[in-house]
């Protein structure tokens, strides 16, 4: 018999989920009112994060007008690399302490808004980015309070940033991806503003709507929340929980979304209407893996991002070899999605068919169905057509499978789990998906 003072054993397994979402404001114009709300948000003294070519596009000037306009002081910081690191979070840290801001802007992709987000974190609790980067690679420190206001304003449709806890850096001294995630370093506001994102070359927007796309499917396809073990108290829970049924809603009508809008917003950049829903594609699957998580063709990016190739990409800058991030991703999702179809059929099949706008009929499902859907989307928008298309042969897969192993905190979400060898597998298939 349980006596009063005794509490029964708590349940091997998770309970609860949590979901969050970055406050958004959508629109076509929408960025005209950057100074109101930041203004609203009550900042005085602002950094304004952006990159060198937002910059040169006037984007940037455009919104600091406004702040001059409401009065509030600024300093502009452009020194983003396309991939931070954490000498390169450092850099803008130190920037952020010393110019004694109570208010952040970031205008730009991904790298930008992460870059808003630690310089925010370090600037205003202290400490080194690497004692915040999550363990094992890091310190795994947690922020002692919120951060100041930060309104991210993205000008690309891929990232998600603007709507995540989560910074993304390259470890250097480690060689390894990693990141930064608590709940406060979500942005108090985002803007997305179709109109900024007209001036991208077709390959980017390719790149950011497959980035997108993969989000929100490996985000449908995590394994549920409640296989995971109980955290031994609420701070303990990770940010990726696995898929739960809150998170599916934003994810599945990403991919619905994505898959009517992402051939339209690649094929003509004057398609204002395919490019804002692509946009805000990127919002709402960011709300959903931000919730849920990413696992294998994510785990899997990293290492084919920063192993040796000399990939130069059409429609990027062309000073270094570079692989844009969500063709690092979408390449192995094909071969990702055919090994973990047998942990969840049914969920496959769905995102196929949310993915393709229409019922998949008993004839055609199989573990094939979701790999075929994603290769002809990515055929239709000019994505590598694989591995080998990047630059890597056979003998590169050993490098990037150990790179992919390094990614635990992103594997362990994958609905089944996969060793080394199904790892070479998945590389092995990926070298050309058609
Ligand atoms: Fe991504």
């Amino acid at each position: 018999m349980l006596r009063v003072s005794e509490t029964p054993a708590r349940p091997a397994h998770e309970t609860v989920f949590t979901v969050e979402a970055t406050p958004l404001k959508f629109g076509p114009g929408a960025s005209a009112e950057a100074g109101w709300e930041l203004a609203r948000l009550g900042a005085r003294r602002a950094m304004v994060c952006s990159d060198p070519e937002v910059r040169r596009l006037g984007v940037t000037e455009r919104i600091t007008a406004q702040l001059d306009a409401e009065g509030i002081a600024f300093e502009v910081y452009d020194d983003i690399r396309v991939e931070p690191s954490d000498e390169s979070f450092a850099t803008a840290a130190a920037f952020a302490r010393e110019g004694a801001f109570d208010a952040f802007v970031s205008i730009g992709g991904g790298s930008t808004i992460d870059t808003a987000k630690v310089a925010n974190l370090i600037s205003t609790h202290g400490g080194e980015v690497v004692d915040y980067v999550n363990a094992p690679v890091g310190g795994g420190r947690k922020p002692a309070g919120p951060l100041k206001p930060h309104l991210a304003i993205p000008t690309t449709s891929g990232s998600g940033s603007e709507a995540t806890t989560v910074a993304v850096l390259d470890v250097r001294s480690q060689g390894v991806k990693s990141g930064i995630s608590h709940r406060f370093l979500r942005a108090s506001q985002a803007i997305v503003d179709p109109e900024l994102t007209r001036t991208l070359a077709a390959e980017v927007t390719s790149s950011a709507g497959l980035d997108v796309i993969c989000h929100a499917a490996e985000s449908f396809l995590a394994r549920p929340f409640q296989t995971r073990e109980r955290p031994a108290s609420p701070g303990d829970r990770p940010p990726y929980q696995g898929s739960n049924p809150v998170a599916d809603l934003w994810s599945s009508r990403a991919l619905e979304d994505g898959g009517r809008f992402l051939r339209r917003a690649v094929a003509d950049r004057d398609d204002v209407e395919a490019r804002g829903r692509m946009m805000l594609c990127a919002s709402l699957a960011g709300i959903g893996f931000g919730s849920a998580g990413v696992h294998i063709p994510h785990a899997c990016a990293y290492p084919i991002a920063t192993g040796t190739h000399a990939y130069q990409p059409a429609g990027y800058p062309d000073d270094h070899p570079f692989v844009p991030h969500g063709h690092s991703v979408i390449v192995t999702s094909p071969a990702a999605f055919r090994f973990t179809y047998e942990a969840a059929p049914e969920r496959h099949i769905h995102v196929a068919e949310l993915l393709a706008g229409r019922p998949i009929g008993a004839g055609e499902r199989g573990p094939e169905t979701l790999p075929r859907v994603l290769s002809e989307l990515m055929r239709d928008v000019g994505a590598p057509s694989g591995l080998r298309e990047l630059g890597y042969e056979e003998d590169d897969i050993p490098a990037l499978v150990q790179g992919a192993l390094k990614q635990q905190r992103l594997l362990v979400l994958a609905p089944r789990e996969p060793s080394a060898t199904d790892l070479e597998r998945i590389m092995r298939e990926s070298l050309e998906n058609w």
